[in-house]
């Protein structure tokens, strides 16, 4: 019964804070994680710096197939790509270390920030695509 409520409390608290920012729940996790391990390359405005760390904001790999998302945190990027007419050839270094959670909610949070609007990325998701 306890359980019962504390998961109703938790429910209603979800939704509060969802209604008060817009924002999904694992949204401020999220923000979290992406200071400490995303930040120093993409700026906090996730606009990155010109030539070397490109932006995060409304390109194809950010709002694009989750899974192509999922595997740039747990793969890294080697392949040179070219976003809004520059190109960036430095590989983006892997980051399995981080968790199912830390992934799911870092992604989250950046296919909802910088401008950017498009679905969350569950925990299950990230799962499956790191086998
Ligand atoms: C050490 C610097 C560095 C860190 C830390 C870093 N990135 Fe990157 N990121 C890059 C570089 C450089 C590229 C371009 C790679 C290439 O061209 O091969 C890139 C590319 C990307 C792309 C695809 C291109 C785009 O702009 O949409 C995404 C998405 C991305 N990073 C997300 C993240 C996320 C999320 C994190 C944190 C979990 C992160 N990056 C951490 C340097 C970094």
């Amino acid at each position: 019964m306890k359980k019962l409520v504390a998961t109703g409390i938790l429910v209603i608290l979800c939704t509060a804070a969802f209604l008060q920012t817009g924002k999904p729940a694992n949204y401020e996790a999220g923000k979290k994680v992406y200071t400490q391990a995303c930040m120093p390359c993409h700026m906090a405005d996730g606009k990155g710096i010109s030539g070397m760390n490109p932006p995060l904001i409304k390109t194809e790999w950010v709002l694009g197939d989750k899974k192509r998302l999922i595997n740039i945190v747990l793969k890294g990027i080697e392949e040179p790509l070219t976003i809004d007419g520059e190109e960036y050839v430095i590989p983006m270094p892997a980051q399995p270390q981080l968790t199912n959670q830390q992934i799911a909610d870092v992604l989250t949070y950046i296919r909802n920030s910088f401008g950017n609007k498009a679905s969350v990325v569950t925990v299950a998701e990230v799962k499956k695509v790191r086998g």
